[in-house]
């Protein structure tokens, strides 16, 4: 396992002293240390007598919903999960349905490490509150073989029919590194990168607030394509220099399908590192929303020790190993707020609960397209930043194959036969997952957004693999990958399932209004009463959407909200993201 260097000094506030301290997921907009507000031995906070045993009810089992309800649980009160597909939401791990048997030396007991990650796969160490749960449930990881990383071993480059191979952006020709440069060098000048990062690692909120505050209100309405063709850096250079770093210019590469987005989003990205040192999750990421589902907690106020979120769930009838110890309830069709102020929720079977306290995780758009809500349980312009926030398409299409053949050496160029690939061809990512020898690997064969991701949209998963195979012999010809494949491609398009309708955020110019309306509005004090008792967490939410971070730190804060409405509050030694809001919250802007 490799260690990740910020989970150990994650560990207590104190531990941040000095730029050794790596840098995190520490704001920019509301730098707030829920590593350390979750990890405190103090707990959460304390909820009145009279609170402990009352029902949330918690819309979406994905990672916001599930470490919301796991908190909420230990906190005393029992959430009840309503779950429209399947737990894990957009952390899902698709097994590969492998043949038992199979000829040519494949795992024979249908057991292998081969799965498919659909949707989140590589996780930034920065994201420490989300590593905190991978390491409350044990859960190992390993570095993600991204574009030009050891893991990858080696990178092939294929950009308007050239083709690079590399081990390094050392191996690239120049052009490569005038991109990089003058992308470094334009952060460095305008945004002063180096300064806001050191006030993250020395968590100096009070100096990062000053310097981001000043970014928000000048950037919020800039695309990042608008950033890059008008910096200086980048204006003695040529087209085909602003391509390439579309292309592969920076982190993980393909960010040219995020140029219409807005620059303070990319810069937030950037500042947080969420886009280098990334790991994936071994086994499958879906291991952690499930395991909080069945985790234990021991020092809950209210439950017994052994209490699970599923133990509070009522079992199915049928008695089946998998069922025993129950389920969320299913998909909501509305919600409605009853005369005595509570919040009826309707499943889409006609059963009816009412709650004090709903938290909605789902994507902030199912509010007015699956669950008829009662439109008065959020303002109008609440209504405007759940409705306009932006989601981005994404596809992936996974095949597994007889073993890791990419790392066979090729004897007339002394080189790896296939390697982890970028390219401008419909494929744009394609990612090699080696899981020991002699076991089935897995090829991500494609791994696109936005409008490469729509050319997919309308195929079976046997086109999709058909389409990125055909590309991918453009850039290996005469390497015959087809014949190495086992069973069914596997493919996922998370805008045309209903209860996703896209796989991340990803904030337009302008949207950071909005993003503030959503992001404080667990702060429920001066709001009518018409509008309290209802929360929000999630990507939807979050300041730094497409990383599994900022669902859990929304989380978080409906946690407070939640608690506090029930009239709890945190240890005076260990404030919440509530108590600390009035003092760090993220710059509000004119409306
Ligand atoms: N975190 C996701 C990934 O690593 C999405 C990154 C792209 N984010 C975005 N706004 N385009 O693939």
């Amino acid at each position: 396992m490799t260690t990740f260097p910020s989970a150990e000094s994650a560990s207590c506030a104190d531990s941040f002293g000095g730029s050794a301290a790596p840098v995190t997921v520490f704001g920019p907009d509301f730098p707030f240390g829920y590593d350390a507000w979750v990890k405190a031995p103090t707990g959460l906070g304390v909820l009145p007598a009279e609170a402990l045993g009352r029902e949330v009810a918690v819309i979406g089992g994905g990672i916001a919903g599930l470490v919301a309800a796991y908190e909420l649980m230990r906190l005393g009160l029992r959430p009840v999960v309503y779950e429209a597909e399947r737990l894990g939401g957009r952390l899902r791990s698709e097994r590969f349905p492998l043949p038992t048997a199979h000829d040519d030396g494949a795992s024979s007991d249908g057991s292998s490490e081969a799965v498919a990650e659909l949707g989140g796969m590589r996780f930034p160490v920065s994201s420490t509150s989300f590593y905190h749960y991978l390491e409350l449930l044990g859960l190992r990881t390993e570095p993600f073989p991204n574009p030009l990383t050891e893991a990858a071993g080696s990178t092939v480059i294929d950009l308007g029919g050239e083709t690079w191979y590399a081990e390094t952006l050392a191996d690239l020709p120049d052009l490569f590194k005038e991109v990089a440069e003058a992308w470094d060098a334009a952060l460095e000048r305008e945004f002063g990168l180096s300064g806001l990062q050191e006030a993250i690692r020395t968590r100096d909120a009070q100096t990062l607030k000053s310097l981001w505050n000043k970014i928000v209100a000048a950037w919020d309405e800039t695309s990042f394509y608008e950033f890059v063709s008008r910096a200086e850096e980048f204006a003695d250079l040529s087209f085909r220099h602003r391509e390439v770093f579309g292309q592969v210019g920076f982190g993980t590469g393909g960010w040219d399908s995020d140029f219409a987005n807005s620059m303070l989003e990319i810069l937030r990205v950037v500042v947080t590192e969420c886009d280098s040192h990334q790991e994936l999750v071994v086994g499958g990421v879906e291991q952690l929303p499930v395991g909080l589902w069945n985790r234990a907690v021991n020092d809950s106020p209210r439950w017994p020790k052994g209490t699970t979120l599923a133990s509070l769930h009522t079992p199915r009838p049928d008695p089946s190993e998998a069922s025993r110890t129950g389920t969320p309830r299913g998909a909501v069709a509305s919600l409605r707020r009853l005369a005595d102020g509570r919040i009826a929720v309707t499943e889409t079977s006609g059963e009816v609960c009412s709650y004090d306290a709903v938290l909605a995780t789902c994507q902030s758009w199912l509010l007015t397209t699956e669950i008829d809500c009662d439109e008065s349980l959020f303002s109008q312009s609440l209504w405007m930043a759940l409705d306009r926030t932006r989601y981005m398409q994404s596809s992936k299409t996974f095949v597994a194959v007889d073993h890791s053949f990419w790392k066979e050496i090729d004897p007339h160029t002394g080189r790896q036969v296939m390697s982890m690939t970028l390219t401008d061809r419909l494929t744009r990512g394609t990612y090699l997952f080696d899981n020991g020898p002699d076991q089935p690997g897995v090829i991500c064969l494609t791994y696109s957004w936005m409008s490469d991701a729509l050319k997919m949209l309308p195929y079976s998963a046997e086109k999709r693999a058909e389409l990125a195979i055909r590309a991918l012999e453009k850039i290996y010809p005469g390497l015959d990958i087809r014949s190495h494949i086992i069973g069914e491609p596997v493919t996922v398009s998370w805008e045309s399932n209903p209860y996703f309708l896209g796989a991340f955020k990803g904030a337009l110019p302008g949207h950071y209004r909005y993003n503030h309306r959503m992001y404080g509005h667990f702060m429920q004090e001066d709001m009518p009463d018409s509008e309290r008792g209802i929360f929000l967490a999630g990507d939807s939410i979050s300041f730094t959407p497409a990383w599994a971070e900022g669902a859990v730190q929304t989380a978080l804060n409906a946690v407070w909200g939640i608690l506090t409405h029930f009239g709890g509050r945190t240890h005076p030694e260990n404030p919440g993201p509530g108590d600390r809001y009035p003092e760090l919250g993220p710059v509000e802007l004119p409306e």
